[in-house]
């Protein structure tokens, strides 16, 4: 067992990813992640971070929020980036990521307006906008990176297929993703998305993936056990490893068919 500040959590061994944590229950997931973000804005203030958007996040984002309401830490002179975005897609649409970061990271972060950076999802040429936040990313060095898995082990919109060289792009949504908005949350999505690549994701300095339950633990399984490859996206983590952590719950490592180690 070991202490996260107050977070009691079980590792992980695995062959390439040298920090997966479980712990007992998303709550403390959440806050650890919370914690995790906000020490590398304390070692550095002016950090580059790409949020990740997603009911996963609301968490972390919240406790993020505690913290700077209560002066703990300033998220003021970061910058702040977001991983994907529908297409075409209002920034005041119930479903745009761009409005979910602006709610609950740039606001609540407090982040300064020069440093806040969306997709815009109402582009006339969404090739073209995908290449101006390629621009912007590539301007940075990206400190962190924060991911959540979804269906067919997709990290940001890369869907199943996607090349591991690919920067920002407009991604065709899978079915499975669809079905996702449409059938399990009622939400009429459109069928494209501008996002982040896989490879503005691994060259980030650190990435942290969260996952919680049963159906996130069946993408991490295939993410974590099965072949580094496209067709299971979020696979390519395991390329650069060593600056991957991934936090869980104990519903989702039980989908995993990799043991808990005694430490
Ligand atoms: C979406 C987004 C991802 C997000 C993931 C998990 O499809 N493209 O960026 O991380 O799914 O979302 P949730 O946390 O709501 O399950």
């Amino acid at each position: 067992m070991k202490k996260d500040k107050r977070l009691t959590y079980k590792k992980l061994r695995h062959p390439e990813i040298g920090n997966i944590r479980v712990y007992q229950v998303s709550e403390h997931a959440s806050l650890a992640a919370a914690q995790f973000i906000s020490d590398i804005t304390k070692d550095n203030p002016v950090a580059a971070i790409t949020y990740a958007t997603g009911e996963t996040m609301i968490p972390v984002y919240r406790a993020l929020a505690t913290m700077v309401n209560r002066g703990e830490v300033d998220f003021s002179e970061t910058k702040a980036f977001h991983l994907d975005e529908y297409y075409p897609c209002s920034p005041d649409s119930p479903h745009s990521f761009a409005r979910y970061i602006r709610e609950r990271v740039f606001e609540a972060l407090r982040i300064s307006e020069e440093n806040r950076f969306l997709i815009n999802g109402l582009a006339e040429d969404p090739e073209a906008e995908a290449q101006r936040y390629n621009s912007l990313l590539k301007k940075e060095k990206i400190d962190l990176a924060i991911l959540g898995i979804g269906p067919g082990s997709h990290i940001g919109f890369n869907e199943q297929g996607t090349s591991f060289d690919k920067e920002t792009h407009l991604a065709t949504l899978s079915q499975e993703t669809t079905n996702r908005d449409k059938i399990e949350r009622g939400q009429n999505t459109p069928e494209h998305a501008i996002t982040q690549g896989i490879s503005n994701i691994l060259s980030a300095r650190k990435i942290l993936l969260l996952g919680y339950g049963s159906k996130k633990g069946t993408y991490l399984n295939s993410a974590l056990t099965e072949s580094i490859t496209p067709d299971i996206p979020a696979s390519a983590l395991r390329l650069v490893g060593d600056k991957v952590s991934v936090f869980i719950d104990n519903e989702a490592a039980r989908s995993l068919n990799i043991g808990f180690s005694a430490v």
